[in-house]
């Protein structure tokens, strides 16, 4: 991932570990539910290796999740079977004074480091090793809603009626991500994603001001630690505001999802540096001539430049793990 043009494109999936695969399952089942499974660095771990021994991936995302940090910072967590996360909310100025300070999630989140240490000493060689954060608008989405929600209608409340506490809690998020990042790549993290999944629903300057300069803060603090790690940027749902977003957010490469087509995210794009992405998550359930064909086209649309092959988007516990192999072999094989 130090930004060259590759004959065949470096591959991996968001999501790589997760329900559509059975021994994902078997290892969550052990572990007992999804959280304990986060926090048990041997079977978190384990889950990170399963894709990689499965498919040979070229890189492996650490088991974890973005609403960790939350918890770190002293949010109650947990996860509905069935429907997702639950978190207890932060509406008021009494509600974000009850949060820890950002260098004081370390203790709750030392179970990851662990994970990360595992990884980097039993991950083969070749595979490159990513660690995450949320973005902080992403997160503050969830911590303000204390759940998932289709337009973040909470969130963008609380901006337009207490914008103090607004960006309080924006800047908490961007601190505790710089020291969970640093932290991650220290214990051997090798790549770092920024995930903003609900980047799309801000408006003009509020995507700029919440979105890109939380993310471009990261990154620069992140940069004058470690200088040669690179970042990652998942804007997702910028549509045309794609454009320009490496020099916007410092990042080396930026995600893109399957909202612009990979001919337009070449042109205008991928001249700014490395871009990852963006084959429909539905490929993976549906397969067929549609898989192999589309994975083509992406792969010829950005074989001009940088480029790392991935979903637009995480894949889903429904779909067929032979269209993954399916996936990997047009790519490698040429097709
Ligand atoms: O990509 C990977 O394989 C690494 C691990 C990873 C998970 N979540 C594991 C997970 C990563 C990078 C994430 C990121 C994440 N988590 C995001 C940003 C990316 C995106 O998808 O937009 C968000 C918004 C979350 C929050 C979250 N975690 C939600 C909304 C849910 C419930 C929805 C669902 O898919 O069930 C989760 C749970 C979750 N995180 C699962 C996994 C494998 C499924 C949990 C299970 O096993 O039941």
């Amino acid at each position: 991932m130090t930004g060259e043009t590759l004959p065949t494109p470096p591959i991996w999936m968001m999501r790589q570990a997760g329900r559509y695969l059975p021994e994902y399952k078997a290892t969550r089942a052990q572990a007992g539910d999804f959280l304990s499974l986060c926090y048990n660095p041997d079977l978190a771990a384990e889950v990170t290796l399963q894709p990689i021994r499965r498919y040979r991936f070229d890189a492996a995302i650490l088991f974890a999740d973005i609403l960790l940090v939350p918890q770190a910072l002293g949010a109650d967590l947990w996860f509905v079977t069935g429907e997702g996360p639950r978190l207890s909310t932060i509406t008021t100025a009494e509600d974000f004074a009850k949060l820890k300070p950002a260098d004081a999630i370390h203790d709750h989140l030392a179970p990851v480091y662990e994970t990360v240490k595992i990884l980097a000493r039993e991950l083969p060689d070749q595979t490159t090793l990513i660690g995450f954060a949320g973005a902080p608008w992403t997160v503050a989405t969830y911590m303000i809603a204390g759940q998932g929600t289709p337009d973040q209608g909470p969130a963008h409340a609380l901006k337009a009626e207490n914008r103090a506490v607004f960006d309080a809690l924006i800047d908490r998020i961007t601190e505790a991500s710089i020291a969970y990042l640093s932290m991650q790549i220290s214990a051997g993290a090798e790549v770092v994603k920024l995930f903003d999944s609900w980047a799309g629903s801000l408006q003009d300057a509020d995507f700029v001001e919440y979105s890109i300069k939380p993310m471009q803060r990261i990154t620069a603090a992140l940069k004058a630690l470690h200088p040669d790690t690179p970042v990652i940027a998942f804007p997702r749902g910028a549509g045309t505001r794609y454009a320009g977003a490496h020099a916007a957010t410092g990042a080396d490469c930026i995600a893109v999802d399957d909202g612009v087509t990979a001919e337009w995210a070449a042109a205008n794009l991928q001249t700014g540096g490395c871009v990852q992405g963006n084959l429909k998550s539905s490929h993976m359930v549906s397969g067929g001539a549609d898989l192999v064909s589309e994975t083509r086209r992406i792969v010829k649309a950005f074989s001009q430049g940088p480029h790392i092959f991935n979903l637009g988007h995480g894949i889903t516990p429904d779909a067929d793990p032979e269209n993954v192999q399916l996936m990997i072999d047009t790519i490698r094989n040429g097709g």
